[in-house]
Order: structure tokens, then sequence, then C-alpha cells
């Protein structure tokens, strides 16, 4: 890991990411190529642990002359790729950047990868960053996602990670690419972009907004803290077997309207209102195709890479309620004047 890019790493598990390297690997320069996008932002890598062993570089990951460029100016040995469009919701009104970013991005990533290494793979890794959406939707008495379970992706999002999973899985059968791929369940933690389900809450709830829960609001997503995610990453990029996929989750799985109430019964002991907060939460229209349950399941990565979460979800959840409520400033820099209000009616006005 000694020349690292990361894609991706303004977002919010990237941001996290390169905190977690620059920590974990004293001897790596890591080289960050983000697009920047909305979901990104340089308010994500401020105060890094060694700033001098950070190279920020502004560009898109589907532009091969720049990502050739990297790759060989900067001897690049180890690729771990987030750079994503990842908001499902989003990935309904607008499909297209999802299969231009997602699938076009990783397969220029690759490329770049199989050219610049020319077939000497010692030393190199390709790490691909991806989600438990691509097996599709469990029933409440199915077992949980093994590595086995056959793909089923039912969203424009999950679709377009699916197919970068098997382009990345092809490059390795093929040229014998050295990568190694983990599919996540759902993240939370701070810098995660205010569109996503738990900082939504937590800001709409401080300004005594409604709570839009999607339909019944009895799905159900495997919660990890961004932290253990990361360290499961570090931890397959360095010792898991090339070729090989892992599953990572957090083993906590609330319905989502008991994980909003959490979220409540955390601000009304920390910012008390005139009523309690979950008096703001609204069913709402559901999400088209709205995957009703993930779990994972992770033996494989405990007994291979003795991977386990550090979090649980009260500890975690309550340091995330805090760290929005601290960081206000944050708050106001991601979300611009225009865009993120014009996401909202875009998402929410119709519901
Ligand atoms: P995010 O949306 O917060 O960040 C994505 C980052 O990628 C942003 O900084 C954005 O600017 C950048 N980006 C987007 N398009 C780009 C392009 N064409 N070129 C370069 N950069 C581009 O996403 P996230 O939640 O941090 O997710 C990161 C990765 O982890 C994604 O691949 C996602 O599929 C995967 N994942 C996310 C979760 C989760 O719960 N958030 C869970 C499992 C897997
Ligand atoms: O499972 C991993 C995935 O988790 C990642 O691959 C995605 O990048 C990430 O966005 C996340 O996808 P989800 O669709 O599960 O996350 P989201 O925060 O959008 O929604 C979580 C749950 O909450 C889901 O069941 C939909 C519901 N929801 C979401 C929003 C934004 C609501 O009920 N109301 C909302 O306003």
């Amino acid at each position: 890991m000694k020349n690292t890019l990361v894609t991706g790493g303004a977002g919010f598990i990237g941001a996290n990411f390169v905190r977690y390297l620059l920590n974990a690997e004293p001897g790596a320069h890591l080289y960050n190529l983000d697009a920047l996008t909305y979901a990104g932002s340089l308010e994500n890598l401020k105060d890094l642990p060694d700033p001098s062993r950070h190279t920020f570089i502004e560009g898109d990951i589907c532009d091969a002359e720049l990502v050739n460029r990297i790759m060989a100016e900067h001897a690049i040995d180890t690729v771990i790729h987030f750079a994503a469009e990842s908001h499902v919701d989003r990935s309904i009104h607008g499909p297209g950047a999802f299969v231009q970013t997602n699938v076009i991005g990783t397969f220029t990533l690759l490329e770049a990868a199989r050219a610049s290494w020319a077939g000497d793979f010692s030393g190199r890794r390709f790490h691909h960053v991806s989600t438990d959406e691509v097996f599709g939707s469990l029933s409440p008495t199915d077992p949980a996602f093994s590595e086995a379970t056959p793909y089923d992706p039912r969203s424009p999002y999950s679709a377009s990670k699916a197919a970068s999973d098997h382009l990345v899985r092809a490059y390795f059968h093929t040229y014998g690419l050295p990568v190694t791929l983990t599919n996540c369940s759902n993240n939370y933690g701070p810098f995660q972009f205010p569109e996503k389900l738990i900082p939504l809450m937590i800001l709409n709830a401080v300004q005594g907004k409604p709570l839009p829960i999607y339909g019944d609001g009895k799905q159900i997503r495997d919660w990890l803290y961004v932290e253990d995610h990361c360290e499961a990453i570090y931890l397959v990029a360095k010792n898991g077997k090339l070729g090989e996929t892992y599953n990572v989750g957090g083993g906590n799985q609330p319905y989502n309207i008991d994980l909003v109430r959490e979220i409540c019964s955390i601000l009304d002991e920390l910012r008390p209102a005139n009523a309690p907060h979950a008096a703001l939460m609204t069913h709402v229209q559901d999400r088209p195709g709205h995957d009703r349950r993930y779990a994972m399941d992770i033996s494989k990565i405990r007994q291979e890479l003795g991977w386990t979460p550090r979090y649980d979800i009260e500890s975690g959840m309550r340091a995330t309620v805090e760290w929005y409520l601290d960081h206000q400033d944050w708050v106001k820099s991601v979300l611009g004047d225009e865009a993120y209000a014009a996401w909202l009616e875009k998402n929410y006005a119709k519901r």
C-alpha cells in the first residue's frame, strides 16, 4: 500500500477510510481521486491525521486518460475503489448517472490497472467496495445473505453495482488482475450526506420538520458503524484471498420505524423540544421496488480474517447524533443553497 489510489475519497465512507488508512499505514501515500459531485466535499477531508501523505485530485473515474496518468505517474500499487453514485432514490429518478459512474467508471479503472500493471501483479491489489443490495430482498424467514447467494438486484443503483462486481470478478478470471471485493450493509456515522435515512432524520427532527417514513416503515436494514466498515475493507485489501468476495455487516437489524424512534429519543434527551420528536414521524408513499429486508452472514470474514464489528448500534447511533449536532457548519456547507432543496422537492413533495 505504498502508493494507494482511493477513488471517491471525498464521500462518506471514502473520507472515513482516508483517515483510517493514514493511521493504519504510516508508510503509505494516498492519491484521492474524486469528482466532487453533490455527495463529495473537501469539507470531509479537513483535519486529516497526516495531510502531507494525502494528495487530492479532482476528476472523474470515467476519464481514462486521467486515470491512466495517475496510475503511471504515482506508481500506484493499490486501488481502493469507492467512487459511485450511491443513493437508491436518486437512481429511481435518474438511472443514467449510475450506469455511467458505477459501470463505465469501474470498467475504466480496471482497464487502467490492467494496462499499468502489465501482467506484473506482485504486491498489487485492486479492491472493489460494493453493497449487500446486489443480493435483492429477503423475506422475514430467509437466511441472511452469504457470499454464495445469487445476485438479484432490484433498483438501478443495485443493478449498476452488480454489473460492476461482475466486471471486477471477470478481470480476475480472465486477466489474473489481483482483485478482492467486499459487499457491505448500510453504514452510518460522520460525514454521511443528509439524503440518507439517518442524517436526514436527525436534521429534519432538529428543525421540527416531518420525518418521512416510506410505506409501513417495517423494512429492515443491517446497520454498521462506518469505522467498522473501514477496518473490514483494510483487512480484506491487505490479507483477503485474491478473487474472493467478503460479506460485511453489523448484525443490527431494527425495523426502520424503530430506528427512527431511537434517533428521536436520543434527540429528546440531547435537544428537548416542546413535544417528543417522534411526533414528527409521518408515513409517506413507499419507494418503488423497495427491498424489504437485508441481513448479512459475516462468518467468512470473521473466520478468515478475524473481523467483527467493534461498535454496537446504541453507542454508534448516539455518537452519530452527537456528531451531527456538533457539526452544524459542516451541514450548512455540504448542503449548499439550492441543490439540496431541489432534491427534497423532487423526492418528497409528491409522496
Ligand atoms: P457517497 O455518495 O457518500 O460518496 C461517493 C463519492 O464518489 C463522492 O465523493 C462523489 O463525489 C464520488 N464520485 C461520484 N461519481 C464519481 C465519478 N464519476 N468520479 C469520481 N468520483 C465520483 O457514497 P458512500 O456512501 O460513501 O459509498 C461509497 C461506496 O461504498 C460506494 O461504492 C457504495 O456503493 C458503497 N457502499 C455504501 C454503503 C452505504 O451504506 N453508504 C454500503 C455498502 C457499500
Ligand atoms: O445496504 C447498503 C446500501 O445502503 C448502500 O449500498 C447504499 O449506497 C446506501 O444508500 C444504503 O441504501 P438504502 O436505500 O438502504 O439507504 P437509505 O438511507 O436511503 O434508506 C434506508 C432505509 O430507510 C430504506 O429502507 C428506505 C428508508 N427511508 C429512506 C429515506 C431516505 C425512509 O423510510 N425514508 C427516507 O426518507
